[in-house]
């Protein structure tokens, strides 16, 4: 077991560096978390600083995940059991590594435990694990996005999107591949991000929501 607290830790402080935050700091002397939505999430970058810090804030959210669940969770685990009867140990070590950087971005101890909603993070993880799911989930986060504007709203059904694109290409297509701890850790994962959204959801019920209306740096 030693193995695998030492993955968690190393794949929750790796998720825990706070690329919008720092982003926002080093290059632009602000915080983020006291601009636009007030979320330290790539999406404020974009909305309070402009299209170049906020692709860069994006690629650091998504190589935490792809780093943890796509490195640090493949070090060498030689004390953990060969497997369960239906479910792959290693990739369950690759969702749980990819939960703690999540975990680590929502609640970043290099910044204050007030990080971000951790779409990005995760869209990390799920694509060191199923890239084609993964970009079959991309697109409904765009379709949505382009349609009603709310990044939001696009992260929502995007998350609850990839456990149902896992059951359908697992069980509807006959994919073997998928394992079936995609679908339970990938309904965790939606619940976590929906939980973030919450202010968000509150926002899209009274009408009050961002929308996406310019990449222009729109600061205060
Ligand atoms: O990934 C976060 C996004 O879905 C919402 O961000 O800043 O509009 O709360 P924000």
């Amino acid at each position: 077991m030693l193995s695998l607290v030492v993955i968690l830790i190393l794949s929750y402080l790796v998720g825990s560096i706070p690329g919008s935050v720092w982003v926002g700091q080093l290059m632009y002397g602000i915080d983020v978390r006291r601009y636009g939505s007030g979320n330290a999430g790539a999406t404020n970058v974009f909305r309070v600083l402009g299209w170049k810090a906020g692709i860069l804030a994006t690629v650091v959210d998504l190589g935490k995940g792809l780093l943890a669940a796509g490195v640090i969770a493949t070090l060498r685990i030689d004390d953990l059991p060969s497997g369960f009867a239906y479910w792959h140990i290693e990739t369950v070590v690759r969702l749980m590594a990819g939960i703690a950087a999540v975990l680590g971005h929502m609640f970043p101890v290099w910044a204050g435990f007030r990080g971000g909603k951790g779409v990005n993070t995760s869209a990390g993880v799920l694509l060191a694990l199923t890239p084609v799911t993964t970009l079959i989930t991309a697109a409904v986060f765009v379709v949505v996005l382009l349609i009603s504007r709310y990044v939001s709203l696009a992260s929502i059904v995007a998350a609850i999107a990839f456990p149902s694109t896992v059951a359908i290409r697992k069980y509807v297509f006959g994919i073997e591949s998928l394992d079936a701890s995609l679908l339970v850790f990938g309904v965790v994962l939606a619940v976590i991000v929906i939980w973030a959204h919450r202010s968000n959801i509150r926002r899209l019920l009274s009408g009050t929501e961002n929308r996406v209306r310019t990449f222009r740096p729109a600061r205060g």
